[in-house]
């Protein structure tokens, strides 16, 4: 059988991307294809590098005019993963890869999700409320940010002397363990639904 064919979108440093592309380093079923970023200077791109991993960067036009589709398709990528991708993803991919599109936020959505909800800031959030548990979604995504059906969540308390940074890391940690495995049950269980 031929192996699923995963593209990481990755803004910025891409430890997520880099847990991935770790995890399917010589997976029987599933390889990392290709690593896209919107930012030329994503260490995720460096870190793609080391895994031999081919990389891309566009821009805002190539996303929404169709050239980020095509190569995907010219990649024959079967599924696509968001680790830490700033930018909303157009109809066009999101309908062309129907239900193959997955994403991670790092709270317990749909609490402290949405526009403009990204780095520090979501941990920053989740203090003010004064919470005392955190954690990440693992979700489809869809035309807006930070929704869609959530497949896994996984829990970490908030702890007396938290700041944004101490309760980022945790989070990330838990991201990086849990991530390549809910992306690979993801793919297997979707193994026998047609594109
Ligand atoms: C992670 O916290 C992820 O949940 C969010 O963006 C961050 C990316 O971090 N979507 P990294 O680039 O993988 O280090």
């Amino acid at each position: 059988m031929k192996k699923a064919r995963l593209a990481i979108f990755v803004s910025g440093s891409g430890s997520n991307a880099e847990a991935i592309m770790r995890y399917f380093n010589a997976h029987p079923s599933i390889e990392v294809a290709l690593l896209l970023s919107n930012n030329p200077q994503a260490r995720a791109l460096r870190r793609a590098e080391v895994f031999h991993v081919p990389t891309i960067v566009f821009n805002r036009e190539e996303l929404h005019q169709g050239k980020v589709l095509d190569y995907l398709i010219q990649a024959e990528i079967t599924h696509v993963v968001l680790a830490g991708f700033l930018w909303l993803m157009p109809t066009s991919i999101l309908n062309h890869y129907s239900h193959r599109v997955i994403n991670i936020h790092p709270s317990l959505l749909p609490k402290f999700g949405g526009k403009g909800m990204y780095g520090l800031r979501v941990h920053e959030a989740v203090l003010a409320a004064g919470e005392t548990e955190s954690g990440l979604t693992i979700h489809e995504v869809t035309a807006h940010y930070d929704e869609g059906k959530i497949f896994k969540q996984v829990k970490c308390a908030v702890l007396p002397g938290d700041d944004a940074s101490s309760l980022a890391s945790r989070v990330l940690k838990l991201e990086h363990e849990n991530y390549p495995r809910v992306i690979e049950a993801w793919i297997t269980s979707s193994a026998d639904q047609p594109n």
